[in-house]
């Protein structure tokens, strides 16, 4: 520790301790450890953002405090499971951890019909499910639940805070993590915080950024982008009540909060307590790179947003070590690294961060059948620390934003706007001979960027290919989405398969019909289960049997492949063959290959590509079988096919 950190430390170990006076000696102990071995993290990260003011030390004593209060307050089952998770640091890391995400009403009807679904879960193999946002929303829009009234309340149609209590122990018995959001860049204008702040309390204006007049908004108007430049132009959003302007990015009923007032880091950090005791064991952190505002900047991304996850990182491994974070921050290939903790903060910042990047390559490339871009923008970029996952994934509930860099495009001969443009394009099905059925969510007349909405099958070309009729068409769309969760089923990290993905769900547009939601395609690729066609998985031939038994079998090969856990590191290969995608995974037992072909036809590559990384022994763990080696020293690729090449078996 250094000499502050650790004379900091001494001043409120004993406040600590009395907070934690009634619990047994061991318990206080192993509190009291925890706390000193996560000092130093918690110190760093809440010295920049905060350390100017007078008040600092009552600021943290008030913390510690509540993060005892937390830890008293942890049931005997969860202190247990904080326990073993010290035993196991890297559980979310193993190759058979699966993951899916769900909406409960869409998938369950609420959160009680969870339980009576779990044979599904277990047999597609999955064992940590992201719970889509459920607590209490403001009344009529609310962003999907992404605009909270009462972080402490569950959405009263979904259930109450003990049925998910029951939910997580229920799952939790079956080896099952629960992942909930934590929306901590802002909160709903019904929020109660933000009723007082209209209602003129003083302390709470103080938790949001609010300005008298649109001096200060005009400045910093000068360097922000519009992320909703469709439904919420501007960044600020006048309020009668209150007479001033408030930051609102992402909507006027989304309040952005103020971190640079410590009691907003103090509220959040109790919010997260009080759910991680409810038994939620990752929590999703939404929009991050938004937290903290620096003006004559994009105000994402700043270096007090990794100080502050990481500070809430510690806070949850000194009080509730089971739990892990994973960062939500969809940003360009450069700013995301950091996100898992890079210099001073490696490993030290999120345990999981969604990879973007790969997401938007494996769409790039299915549409360009060109895997130059892929190649050369994932064989850049930097390696992850090792203690830490990606989150991967070809759908979730967003858009896709077409995050590739000028830079990154230009190194491969593309021009990046004309290359975004042809993609958006492509998936909007405007491109001549494009079988993608998607739509353009939020154009941004300034900068041209239309994103993305359509379900993974939809988009991948099943939605086209089943009106055609065409038995061959709607193979390679099968293979697609093969192809795709292939990908992230290989790559390393929590594959998240995206609830309705697996059976092939088509674009859903029933939400036209709900005012609330009228406004937004997203719900497009948000449909509700179909558990007629989930019944299908079983009839042999049918597309759902298809796709479902294509995903559990590299669901299944996964977890027998022990190179695939997220330590291994992931190095992307030139396969010299721009139709193909290729990396190994570096492990003790010997390295994998994992190629991919992404093109209706057959490709070859050079056997020369395993060899080099040292297989010599050609064997596909996905297929089970020896990879047979044809003229010239080549290995055939049928159309859309995956290999993870190792040594024999
Ligand atoms: C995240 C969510 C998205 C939401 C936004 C604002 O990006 O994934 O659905 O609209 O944050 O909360």
């Amino acid at each position: 520790m250094t000499p502050e950190a650790r004379s900091l430390f001494v001043k409120i170990a004993p406040t600590a301790r009395a907070a934690l006076s009634n619990l047994p000696a061991r318990d206080v102990d192993v509190f009291m450890l925890r706390l000193e071995r996560y000092w130093q993290d918690l110190f760093d990260g809440l010295e920049q953002p905060y350390n100017t003011r007078a008040d600092f030390e009552k600021f943290v004593t008030s913390l510690v405090e509540r993060l005892a209060t937390g830890y008293r307050a942890r049931p005997e089952e969860l202190k247990l499971l904080d326990l073993e998770r010290g035993l196991t640091p890297g559980w979310f890391q193993d190759e058979r951890r699966i993951g899916y995400v769900f909406y409960a009403d869409r998938f369950a009807g609420d959160l009680r019909g969870i339980e009576p679904k779990l044979p599904y879960l277990k047999e597609l193999g999955v064992n940590y499910v992201h719970l889509m946002p459920l607590l209490k929303p403001r009344p009529g829009p609310n962003d999907g639940g992404y605009a909270v009234e009462d972080y402490r309340m569950v959405d009263p149609a979904l259930g109450t805070m003990d049925d998910l209590g029951e939910v997580c122990a229920a799952l939790r018995a079956e080896g099952i993590s629960v992942c909930l959001d934590l929306v901590l860049n802002h909160c709903a204008r019904e929020h109660e915080w933000a009723a007082r702040a209209r209602a003129g309390e003083e302390e709470y204006v103080k938790m949001f950024h609010t300005f008298p007049d649109r001096t200060a908004p005009d400045a910093y108007e000068r360097t922000l982008p519009e992320v909703l430049p469709e439904t919420a132009p501007g960044n600020f959003t006048w309020d009668e009540a209150m007479q001033r302007w408030v930051w609102t990015t992402f909507g006027d009923y989304q309040w952005d909060l103020d971190w640079s007032n410590p009691r907003v880091f103090l509220e959040v950090a109790d919010i997260l307590l009080y759910l991680a005791n409810v038994g939620v064991e990752v929590f999703r952190l939404d929009a991050v790179a938004f937290m903290w505002k620096r003006l004559g900047t994009d105000c994402q991304n700043q270096p007090e947003v990794h100080d502050l996850l990481q500070a809430l990182r510690a806070c949850s491994r000194i009080a509730a070590p089971a739990v892990i974070h994973k960062a939500e921050a969809i940003v360009s290939p450069d700013n995301l690294i950091h996100y898992l903790g890079t210099h001073s903060r490696y490993g030290k910042e999120s345990d999981l961060a969604y990879h973007n990047s790969l997401m938007v390559q494996i769409w790039s490339s299915l549409a360009s059948r060109d895997t130059s871009l892929m190649t050369r923008t994932l064989m850049d970029f930097p390696e992850k620390p090792a203690n830490t996952a990606w989150g991967t994934y070809v759908r979730g509930h967003d858009d896709i934003g077409w995050a590739i860099t000028e830079e990154d495009a230009a190194r491969v001969g593309l021009d990046g706007p004309a290359h975004r443009a042809f993609l958006s394009d492509y998936y909007s099905g405007e491109f001549p001979g494009s079988p993608a059925r998607g739509e353009v969510y939020q154009l941004n007349p300034q900068t041209g960027d239309r994103r993305i909405s359509g379900t993974l099958a939809s988009l991948a070309g099943l939605e086209a290919a089943l009106e055609s009729g065409d038995p061959l068409l709607v193979e390679m769309s099968v293979r697609r989405i093969l192809l795709a969760h292939a990908v992230i089923l290989g790559y390393g990290g929590v594959p998240l398969i995206y609830m309705g993905d697996e059976i092939g769900l088509l674009n859903d547009f029933s939400y036209l019909q709900d005012p609330s939601r009228k406004d937004d395609n997203r719900w497009m690729h948000r449909p509700p289960m179909d558990w007629k066609r989930a019944e299908r998985r079983n009839e042999p031939g049918a597309v759902e049997e298809r796709i479902y038994g294509g995903i559990r079998a590299l669901i299944e090969a996964r977890k027998r492949t022990p190179h695939l856990h997220a330590a291994t590191p992931t190095h992307v290969l030139d396969p010299y063959n721009n139709r193909v995608f290729a990396f190994v995974r570096p492990h003790p037992l010997g390295p994998l290959v994992a190629v991919h072909n992404f093109t209706e036809h057959d490709q070859r590559f050079s056997g020369d590509l395993p060899r080099s990384q040292g297989v010599y022994d050609f064997h596909d763990r996905i297929s089970g079988q020896p990879l047979i080696i044809g003229g010239v020293d080549t290995v055939r690729l049928g159309p859309y096919q995956t290999v993870w090449i190792t040594n024999g078996s």
